[in-house]
């Protein structure tokens, strides 16, 4: 702490997020004066190249050396907001090493790493807060750690990811090609530095490791999470949704699983994943548009929660950066710290085989006597049974649509090969998972 009281902040990053900080910590210098007791200082800014240009920065903060940057004696609190593993993990972790306080909005990270980077917190007395790394400006992980922290909670399922929404939103409203609404989102500052993250589900998957890790007490990484991106999202799924009266939505979904015997508390384990679904449109998750996000909540005694908004974007995630500021700034302040991670109930994250949805098939078959009876017999061998059956087009041209009561992954997977095999199938056009209607 500087003489007179001031915190120094030091910031690793000053892209999309970074620049928002500043100019946050810049505007709103007074009032988080007076809501954390003391002054908030901005004491250096650690980027890659010193000559870009970089309106409101003041170019005598910039430096190369970010590790020189977190070791300095006078910063206080370190803001990451550079991304990806390395050198943020070793930042972070040098931070922590030199007593500061670290907030980070780094879900690559913490998904990856989580359990080092806590353990450091824990060994050095450090608070490592990340608010902005799940769902942008939406309170989140504050609410499940802090004000959910007494309650049971059995399940957290929603759109984490701003990129992919707004491209399934582009594709679903305006029939927009996939290229050009993910070029839109890049414009518009929503996706990661390698939109791979976005559009293969590694970013949500990122996400719902952490959201299940708070919500579950237990460790989940990143690895554990079932993924399924975009990418293969096609117009003919998308209006096969509107068919049923459905839209598309990437998913991620984390829920505690019974056991066999509806014996536990606490479950089997838990169920991660992610991938995209159709939803009903009547569902509140069909209706968030654009970057939104939105993520329901569902604990024995609160009932059904959401949560909703700005999940990505400059401004909004610099709130969130912010909020974890001020909080770990009245810490120092009152010389204490926030609550450490807990994973005490240490569920295992069971494979996705065993995960139980309801799906959407999709067939290219022969128009004639008997096939129907054919695929049916296919679904009933495997145990999974029949919803709803369509037939759309006819003679060469002919589709048909099924969609299942819930089943198991795995039983589904064997279907589906089963369906392959068959020489009345010509093709298995899609299989999309259907949830929001339990
Ligand atoms: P950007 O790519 O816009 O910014 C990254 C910044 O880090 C740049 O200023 C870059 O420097 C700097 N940087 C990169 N490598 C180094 C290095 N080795 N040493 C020092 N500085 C370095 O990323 P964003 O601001 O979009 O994202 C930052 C973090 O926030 C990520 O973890 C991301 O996942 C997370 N996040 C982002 C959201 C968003 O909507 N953008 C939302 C929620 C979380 P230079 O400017 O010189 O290139
Ligand atoms: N690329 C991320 C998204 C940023 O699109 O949601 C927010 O984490």
């Amino acid at each position: 702490m500087k003489p007179g009281g001031a915190l120094t902040v030091g910031l690793l990053g000053c892209g999309v997020v970074g620049t928002e900080v500043v100019r946050l910590l810049r505007e709103q210098a007074d009032d988080l004066a007076a809501r954390i007791g003391v002054p908030l200082h901005l004491g250096g800014v650690a980027v890659r190249r010193l000559d870009k240009p970089r309106p409101g920065v003041d170019p005598d903060l910039l430096t190369t050396d970010a590790v020189g940057l977190v070791t300095r004696d006078d910063i206080d609190i370190v803001v990451e907001v550079i991304g990806g593993i390395e050198p943020a993990r070793g930042l972070v972790l040098a931070a922590m090493k030199a007593g500061k306080a670290v907030i980070s909005a780094n879900k690559a990270l913490l998904a990856e790493d989580g359990e080092t980077l806590f353990g450091a917190a824990r060994e050095y007395g450090a608070d490592l807060y990340y608010e902005a790394s799940v769902a942008g400006a939406i309170p989140l992980l504050r609410p499940l750690r802090e004000s959910l922290v007494g309650d049971h909670v059995h399940k957290v399922l929603g759109i984490v990811n701003g990129t992919t929404n707004y491209i399934l939103d582009q594709m679903d409203t305006h029939g927009a090609g996939f290229t050009e609404a993910l070029e839109e989102a890049q414009t518009l500052g929503y996706a990661e530095a390698d939109p791979t993250a976005d559009v293969e589900g590694f970013d949500a998957a990122a996400k719902a490791a952490i959201l299940a890790q708070l919500a579950f007490h237990s460790p989940v990484r990143a690895a554990d999470v079932h993924r399924e991106g975009i990418t293969e999202v096609s117009a003919a799924d998308m209006a096969s949704a509107q068919a049923m009266g459905c839209v598309v939505k990437l998913l991620a979904i984390c829920e505690r699983v019974p056991a066999a015997d509806g014996n536990g508390r606490n479950g089997r384990g838990v169920s991660v994943r992610v991938y995209p679904a159709m939803i009903p449109r009547s569902h509140p998750l069909a209706s968030v548009r654009e970057a939104y996000n939105a993520v329901f909540v569902e604990a024995e005694s609160a009932g059904r929660l959401m949560f909703y908004g700005a999940g990505a974007g400059g401004a909004p995630t610099a709130s969130a950066v912010l909020g974890d500021l001020v909080a770990v700034a009245r810490n120092k302040v009152n010389g204490t710290r926030g609550p450490a991670e807990t994973t005490y109930a240490a569920l295992p994250v069971l494979p996705m085989g065993e995960t139980i949805t309801r799906y959407h098939v999709q067939l290219d078959v022969a128009d004639r006597s008997g096939v129907l009876a054919q695929v049916a017999e296919e679904f009933s061998r495997h145990g999974v049974s029949i919803q709803a059956v369509r037939q759309e087009g006819h003679g060469d041209d002919a589709q048909l649509v099924i969609v299942t009561h819930r089943a198991d992954d795995a039983a589904l997977a064997a279907t589906v090969a089963g369906l392959s095999g068959l020489d009345i199938v010509r093709n298995v056009a899609s299989v999309m998972r259907v949830e929001g209607d339990d």
